[in-house]
């Protein structure tokens, strides 16, 4: 496999469809529930994920597309065995639908469960995180730098307010100290780009607790390219196909948060 290729692809169309959702925001479409209020679809989200279907069956027919909205449904594969395009067309569809910004296309590309490629673009900031596996990532044309020594009391923390109220999946109680003791908090309302901020120390810690592969299979390659590291509450590793508990974080404030943690 030619992966300078395939990440000179993934970059391109990337883009292309980033160009698409920048004019979307200024024209109407149609917006969905798909299970609440709080849970949108649009037909742009679906434009998009079969954009990457099209390219990818044309260009590279042996690989597969695993979208979150499931446009690539006739195809059976097993990601371990395979090469997939982990696609979330809009990630922060609520933000695209609301504020006309602060959403992003997320693509990972992984070999046999393996991470290759990662992008995370924002098109509205004009923002393209990208990472091949073993060469950095970066911003645009610029090199991030590794991650920063930082201290949980210099660190901005990311987590959605339902996980600080009490809710089924974790105890809420457990992040209180790490809150107060943390330098402030900031929620976008993409993974994706919470993911991106991390690596490039906008973010130091973001936690969700309820993500599925396209919402992190790109980050997560940026930001372990830069030293950053992707945990769950027991501080085990987390890989993009299984997330549930979901840490994403600078590794010196992750040490200081895993105490308050057990
Ligand atoms: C959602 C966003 C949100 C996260 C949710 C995701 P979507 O993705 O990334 O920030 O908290 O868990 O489902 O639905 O906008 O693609
Ligand atoms: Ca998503
Ligand atoms: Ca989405």
């Amino acid at each position: 496999m030619n992966w300078d290729q395939v990440y000179q692809s993934a970059k391109s169309w990337t883009l292309e469809a980033g160009d698409i959702l920048r004019k979307a925001t200024k024209e109407s479409f149609q917006v969905e529930y798909k299970t609440s209020a709080a849970d949108l679809v649009t037909e742009k989200d679906r434009q998009i994920e079969k954009f990457f279907i099209d390219r990818i069956k044309e260009t590279y027919p042996s690989h597969f597309l695993l979208g979150e909205e499931g446009m690539a449904s006739d195809q059976v594969f097993d990601y371990n065995n395979e090469v997939v395009w982990v696609v979330d067309p809009i990630d922060g569809t609520t933000n695209f639908v609301q504020q006309q910004k602060n959403f992003a296309i997320s693509v990972g590309v992984y070999e046999k469960g393996q991470p290759k490629i990662g992008i995370v673009y924002d098109p509205i900031a004009g923002e393209l995180f990208h990472a091949q596996v073993g060469q950095g990532a970066y911003l645009n044309e610029h090199l991030l730098p590794k991650q920063k020594e930082r201290t949980l009391e210099e660190a901005m923390i990311s987590i959605n307010q339902l996980w600080l109220i009490r809710n089924e999946r974790v105890n809420h109680l457990l992040f209180e100290q790490i809150i107060r003791q943390a330098r402030g908090t900031r929620y976008i309302g993409s993974a994706a780009l919470e993911i991106a901020y991390v690596a490039c120390g906008r973010l130091d810690t973001y936690f969700d607790f309820r993500l599925s592969p396209w919402d992190i299979a790109g980050g997560m390659v940026i930001l372990s390219e830069v030293g950053g590291v992707t945990v769950d509450l027991e501080n085990k590793t987390v890989n993009a196909f299984t997330p549930t508990v979901t840490i994403f974080s600078n590794p010196n404030v992750l040490d200081e948060i895993v105490t308050f943690l057990s």
